[in-house]
């Protein structure tokens, strides 16, 4: 494995929006760079071409619609995100969930444009499924732990390990990352030496007072 990803995702907190998404970015990029792990940011669409145009990190998208562009008003297309300068999608968050058929034309599009895709789920069978339609990440993230301060590392790593094995057995080229509750370096090394590539986060650096000491201490046990 290179670096464990961190992927920090805004949502639609108040302290994700313009200024303190840009002054997230900017801590994430610090510490990307004093630390060599790769952190990327998953801002709302508002700012996802400011972000990516002013910071070296990878910013994603937190959601892409699968269809062509053209006449579908009001969807989100790859096209777009790519022009916005996204690196890639979330897929499927447990906040915005699709259909099947949904998810993998939204893996697939990505796909064709070069964009990477993370499929969220939320145990090791939907995993699994998600792992079938060949995503870059799957995401396995119990969504009753999601904001709730309780992390996912430390109240049921059960289900990091068995995701892993259940994503792997599919198809082992699938990077598995993990989330919900993630708030310490000691969360994150426990969820990449039960074999994670990475977490994805967001309530515990988005509403710090001090987002880059979290971020700080999220890098620093790897
Ligand atoms: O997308 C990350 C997420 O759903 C986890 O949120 O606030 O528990 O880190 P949080």
């Amino acid at each position: 494995m290179l670096s464990p990803l961190i992927l920090v995702n805004l949502k639609t907190y108040r302290e994700g929006m313009g200024n303190r998404a840009h002054m997230i970015a900017q801590a994430a990029e610090l510490v990307a760079s004093e630390s060599g792990v790769t952190i990327g940011i998953a801002p709302s669409y508002i700012d996802l071409h400011p972000l990516s145009h002013h910071f070296s990190i990878p910013v994603y998208a937190q959601h892409v619609d699968g269809c062509e562009p053209g006449a579908n008003t009001g969807h989100i297309t790859v096209d777009a995100i790519k022009s916005a300068g996204a690196a890639g999608s979330l897929v499927n968050h447990s906040e915005r969930r699709l259909s099947l058929a949904d998810i993998e034309s939204s893996i697939r599009g990505l796909a064709v444009h070069n964009l990477i895709s993370v499929v969220c789920t939320n145990n090791e069978l939907a995993g699994a499924g998600a792992a079938a339609m060949g995503p870059d990440f799957v995401a396995i993230e119990p969504p009753e732990l999601i904001g709730s301060g309780v992390s996912v590392s430390k109240a049921n790593p059960d289900i990091i390990r068995r995701s892993v094995a259940a994503v792997h057995a599919v198809n082992p080229r699938v990077k598995v990352l993990t989330g919900a509750g993630i708030q310490s370096g000691e969360c994150v090394k426990i969820a990449v030496d039960l074999g994670t590539d990475g977490v994805l986060l967001a309530s515990s650096v988005v509403k710090a007072k001090d987002p880059g000491a979290v971020l700080r201490d999220l890098v620093s046990k790897l």
